[in-house]
């Protein structure tokens, strides 16, 4: 048996269909579920529907074979024990410093509120700066406007929730999408069937289906 682990949610929504383009169909849909490990239209695959930040782990641990979960997370986890084979070219978004509109440039010490923080860490740090990290788990954009920090590092998409909140991107900290990860081990003891797996999703990405073989 292989097991996926899947981030719930948002990315869930646009794996889900890629997956049963690569003949990989949930036999549940995870948004109307309870269940928390689905099998699959594929034999000898099942999948754990978790939060995104769980994914990591389970993968790290072989707990799961593979998984799927964003950049921004990746890079919050930067484990050993993982490959990342396949950009998944879904869920994009951009994971930005932003300011309030018409700010000064930060000082030397610039608060930063973020629930990233060893990617903004590493980035201040990349730059010579010593930031004041304020670890928040959501609602950032709040933060500026009511003192509690000079800028937020963040995800943005559209643009929409900044822009109702006052505030513009400074700088990209980095491009963020979904991508497959993989555990080393299983990578070796599993090989042929994981490089199967691993084949049949690529190729899905590059908008080839699966179709009845
Ligand atoms: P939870 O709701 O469980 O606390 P979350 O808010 O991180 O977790 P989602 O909003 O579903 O859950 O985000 C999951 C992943 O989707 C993120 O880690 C990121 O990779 C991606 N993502 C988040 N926001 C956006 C967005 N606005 N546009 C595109 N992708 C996004
Ligand atoms: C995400 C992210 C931003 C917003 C950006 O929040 O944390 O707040 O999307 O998207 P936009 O640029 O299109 O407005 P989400 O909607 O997932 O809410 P939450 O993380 O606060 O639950």
């Amino acid at each position: 048996m292989l097991t996926v682990a899947l981030s719930k949610g948002r990315i869930s929504h646009e794996a889900t269909p890629l997956l049963a383009r690569a003949g990989i169909a949930l036999d549940e849909d995870p948004a109307g579920s309870r269940r928390l490990c689905i099998p699959t239209s594929l034999d000898g695959v099942r999948v754990l529907v978790l939060r995104a930040q769980d994914v990591p782990t389970f993968v790290e641990h072989g707990a799961a074979d593979l998984g799927i979960t964003g950049k921004d997370v990746l890079l919050e986890h930067p484990g050993a024990g993982l490959y990342e084979p396949l950009d998944l070219g879904i869920a994009r978004c951009r994971l930005v410093l932003a300011v309030r509109t018409g700010a000064e440039p930060p000082g030397s010490r610039p608060r930063v509120a973020t629930k990233y923080v060893e990617t903004t860490r590493r980035f201040f740090a990349g730059k010579g700066v010593q930031a004041e990290i304020i670890r928040l788990y959501g609602s950032m954009e709040i933060a500026p406007a009511v003192g509690l920090a000079d800028c937020i590092v963040d995800l943005v998409d559209t643009g929409a929730t900044l822009a109702a909140n006052g505030l513009v991107v400074r700088e990209e900290v980095a491009a963020i999408s979904a991508r497959l990860i993989v555990n080393k081990a299983a990578m070796k003891l599993s090989h042929g069937r994981v490089s199967a797996l691993v084949e049949r999703i690529g190729r899905a990405v590059a908008g080839e289906d699966a179709g009845c073989s």
